[in-house]
């Protein structure tokens, strides 16, 4: 999973997110390249345009909508998994939003985060992830505030203990 955090895990108003730091977009971007990504139906129809080489993977309980971009449709996680496994593709990146990320906790085995040094508002947050297993901050890296990047931030990247297909 992929997210970018401020203080009390916020990640988003809930129909956006609040603040603008290209440093962020960039690791996303280059994290997410060439990959299936799994995302809420709401933070899908925020991103329409953005999609470039990834292929979205689209969660909803409502399977017969007609979304732009027609993407593939799923009304579980596990049916993401499958659906990221008849791409060919090792890797299924959660890219958000909140109900996504708490409905695909368990089945995570790594967490790309940013942990934006900043308080903002917002009812998205991301689940309490160090409840849910045996998650270890493995590398991390700092970034001071600059002109383009109002905020200093943190990107770390944490690895579960045990496999996440064992269970
Ligand atoms: N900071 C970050 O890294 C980051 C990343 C991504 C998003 N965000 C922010 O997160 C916020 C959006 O998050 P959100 O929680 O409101 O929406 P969301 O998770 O993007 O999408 C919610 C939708 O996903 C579907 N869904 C959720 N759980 C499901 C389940 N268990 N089974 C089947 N379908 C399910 C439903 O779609 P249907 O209504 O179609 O049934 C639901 O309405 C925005 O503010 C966005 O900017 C932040």
């Amino acid at each position: 999973m992929i997210a970018a955090m401020a203080a009390e895990r916020v990640i988003g108003t809930g129909d956006g997110i609040p603040w603008h730091l290209p440093r962020d977009q960039e690791h996303f971007r280059a994290y997410a390249a060439g990959k299936a990504m799994l995302l809420g139906r709401r933070t899908y129809e925020e991103m329409i345009g953005w999609f470039t080489t990834q292929t979205p993977i689209v969660l909803t309980r409502d399977s017969e909508q007609t979304l732009e971009g027609t993407p593939c449709l799923v009304t579980s996680v596990e049916a993401a998994i499958e659906a990221a496994q008849d791409l060919g593709v090792n890797e299924l990146v959660v890219s958000g939003g909140a109900q996504v990320y708490a409905a695909a906790l368990a089945s995570a085995d790594s967490l790309v985060l940013t942990i934006v040094d900043a308080e903002v508002e917002g009812a998205a947050r991301f689940p309490e992830f160090r409840d849910s297993g045996d998650w270890h901050c493995r590398e991390s890296e700092r970034h001071a505030a600059d002109a383009e990047n109002v905020y200093a931030m943190e990107f770390q990247w944490w690895k579960r203990e045990a496999p996440w297909n064992a269970r």
